[in-house]
């Protein structure tokens, strides 16, 4: 099934269309514990950046690519981790992954998986791993063996959730384009009993600080990337225990409600450790333009999360290869009206930000 939606706001509206209601409420946050605000923070965020294009460049060959931990990738939009994406589409995580690999990106597979992170790996090309750590340092350690095994090139840290969501409410039976499918176990990473239930997982409560990352970092030659960084402050301590990178994320807008677009918190965190380590941006990411500013802002890099699920519910394996097909595209268009040929070479002054960034 090819689908080619013109805007990835159209997938969204596709993904409306074919979820059940409490579904969609539940994967995209706007059921009555809904924290929007910090979504649509991050989605304004882009628009108050504006472009200076300039003119008159010979801009026919241009280089799309970058490298991110030293790999190269035929696009800067990565995936994020999200979890349970067989809610999206009976196809999954796996799905994901071969989309990703076809489009010479990197998936981003998420502790919080319904498919084990070893099936995830079968599927991809190159992928990272991302961590929840967990209360028990022992069983945090074994799923960084596992990704090691597995042949994981990079451990992202998610370091923003410490509350849990109240409750799952995903009905039994998922109707997906009118054909009924069995709920999916929520983790295919754990075992049964593993987690203290399903419904609230382990790492909402784990109380995870700076040294215990800093041990992690002692165990494992993977490198690490703290992902959920807000600001400048907690960047700097990215580096002083030697992180290699650093995603500013702020969960999608689905923690704390007010929080400062993901964009923003970019400026300030590249102002005060740009050049250290590798600076990543997720959060509200839905043009090519958004891509070009996150560049200009000192990204290496962006990653798409709900945009991933939409492709899912679209047309599974095809609709996100589209959606990042679609990307690329509105990127490739973006760099030729600014005058920009390499995406690893894009200038500061392609950007205006309001003056009180
Ligand atoms: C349904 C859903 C599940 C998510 N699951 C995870 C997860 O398991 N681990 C994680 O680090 N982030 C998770 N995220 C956050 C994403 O990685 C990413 O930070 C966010 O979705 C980016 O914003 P965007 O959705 O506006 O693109 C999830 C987001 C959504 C919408």
């Amino acid at each position: 099934v090819t689908v080619r939606l013109p805007r990835l706001a159209d997938y969204e509206a596709r993904a409306r269309e074919v979820m059940p209601a409490a579904l969609f409420a539940e994967l995209f946050g706007t059921a009555e514990n809904s924290v929007g605000i910090s979504e649509q923070n991050n989605l304004a965020g882009y628009r108050s950046v504006k472009l200076r294009p300039r003119v008159l460049i010979d801009v026919r060959n241009r280089r799309l690519g970058t490298t991110v931990m030293g790999r190269p990738i035929g696009l800067p939009v990565m995936l994020a981790p999200v979890g349970k994406q067989r809610w999206a589409h009976p196809a999954g995580e796996p799905a994901t992954a071969r989309a990703a690999a076809r489009a010479g990106t990197v998936m981003v597979a998420s502790t919080a998986s319904n498919a084990s992170l070893e099936d995830i790996a079968a599927a991809a090309g190159a992928a990272w791993f991302q961590l929840y750590y967990l209360p028990d340092r022992d069983a945090t350690l074994k799923l960084v063996r596992r990704a090691e095994a597995a042949g994981y090139c990079a451990l992202v840290v998610t370091v923003d959730i410490v509350a849990g969501p109240v409750e799952h409410r995903v009905p039994d039976t998922i109707v997906w384009n009118a054909k009924a499918v069995e709920a999916p176990a929520v983790h295919g990473n754990f075992a049964a009993g593993e987690l203290p239930s399903p419904a609230k997982a382990a790492w909402h409560e784990s109380g995870v600080t700076w040294a215990d990352l800093e041990w992690l970092r002692t165990q494992t030659r993977l490198p690490m990337i703290l992902k959920g960084i807000q600001c400048a402050t907690d960047a700097r301590r990215c580096v002083e225990i030697g992180a290699a990178g650093l995603m500013v994320s702020n969960h999608g807008g689905r923690t704390v409600e007010d929080a400062v677009a993901t964009v923003e918190q970019l400026a300030e965190v590249s102002a005060e450790v740009g050049g250290e380590l590798e600076l990543y941006l997720d959060g509200g990411i839905r043009k090519g333009v958004d891509v070009l500013k996150a560049l200009a802002l000192g990204a290496r890099a962006v990653l798409i999360g709900r945009p991933i699920l939409w492709g899912l519910a679209a047309a599974g394996e095809e609709g996100v290869h589209d959606l990042l097909e679609l990307l690329r595209v509105e990127f490739d268009t973006a760099m030729a009206y600014c005058g920009v040929v390499d995406a690893t070479a894009v200038p500061r002054d392609l950007v205006k930000v309001p003056a009180d960034w």
